[in-house]
């Protein structure tokens, strides 16, 4: 499959008006290379690394967070791949590749399984080749869509997706860069409202409870430098509303590094991220 050539033209926009592609600059740090930089990756730039040394001096345990982000990524997709049955992901806020991208856990354990990513930065659509490395029996897809443009990417997904079967959407370390006021909410609703019941919806938060107030102040601080995202901290109540009309798979609303984790995986270490997956019931 071929990278989608169309980026996000206002097509479908949510009702928030507000989505927009990310413009390449160097000169600011861009969420999705300040986590490439705190992963050990190499595609970031000298902005990136400032905003990234200046928050992990105000917030140490950002780096441990973004690991253990990743290692339930892979953990929440080989759940969906090889407990629920799910052979169709619409993974929004890709990142720049890195080992272990969703198809490549799904795929490992059902070829046939099909991928559409999303995500609205440069740097990721120039890398996007990685991510249509499909096993054969499978596909991938890649679309440059602001989360907030839900038409778009609707209407772009389902050129690979079949949106009458289950889905799983995940949104992993994307919807706090939603502000309130562009309704991180309705646009869940929306995407959720797209999909059949069976279908799985998979969310990591920066959690509201698991920081103290002054470090989230003094990383809003460092992230005001970053371009449109810095991060909204939200309750575990706030996440729990993004799962209605879904039954949360057990173990529920937990820490990222909490949900399953491998045998014999080192707990002293704590995120300051929720997460949790659902399952749409019937209507
Ligand atoms: C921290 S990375 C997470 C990558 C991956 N989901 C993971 O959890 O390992 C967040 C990604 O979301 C993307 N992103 C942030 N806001 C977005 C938006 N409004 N629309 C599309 N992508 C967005 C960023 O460009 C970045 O690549």
């Amino acid at each position: 499959m071929t990278a989608s050539e169309s980026p996000s033209d206002g097509n479908g926009f949510g009702d928030s008006g507000t989505s927009r592609s990310l413009p390449f600059d160097t000169s600011v740090a861009h969420q999705a290379r300040v986590y490439d930089y705190v992963l050990g990756g190499k595609d970031n730039y000298a902005a990136d690394r400032a905003a990234t040394e200046a928050w992990l001096k105000i917030d140490p345990g950002m780096a441990f967070s973004a690991r253990a982000n990743r290692a339930f990524l892979g953990r929440a997709v080989r759940y969906l791949a090889a407990e629920a049955g799910i052979r169709q992901f619409l993974d929004i806020g890709t990142g720049i590749p890195t080992a272990g991208n969703t198809h490549q856990v799904a795929q490992a354990i059902a070829p046939e399984t099909r991928v559409v990513y999303v995500d609205y930065d440069p740097v990721v659509l120039a890398h996007a080749r990685a991510l249509l490395d499909s096993h054969e029996a499978g596909a991938t897809e890649y679309i440059d869509a602001d989360l907030r443009d839900t038409g778009t990417i609707l209407d772009q997904a389902a050129r690979l997706l079949d949106f009458s079967r289950p889905v799983a959407v995940t949104m992993l370390a994307i919807l706090h860069a939603i502000p309130d006021s562009d309704d991180p909410h309705a646009i869940v609703a929306k995407l959720m409202a797209a999909v059949p019941a069976g279908s799985h919806l998979a969310v990591s938060h920066v959690g509201a409870e698991l920081l103290d107030r002054d470090k989230q102040d003094g990383v809003r601080g460092v992230a005001d430098r970053m371009v449109q995202q810095t991060p909204t901290y939200r309750s575990r109540e706030q996440i729990a509303r993004f799962f209605e009309g879904a039954d949360l798979v057990e173990p529920g609303i937990v820490r990222v590094e909490e949900w399953r984790p491998a045998p014999g995986t080192d707990s002293t270490a704590t995120s300051s991220m929720w997460c949790a997956l659902g399952r749409k019931r019937t209507a």
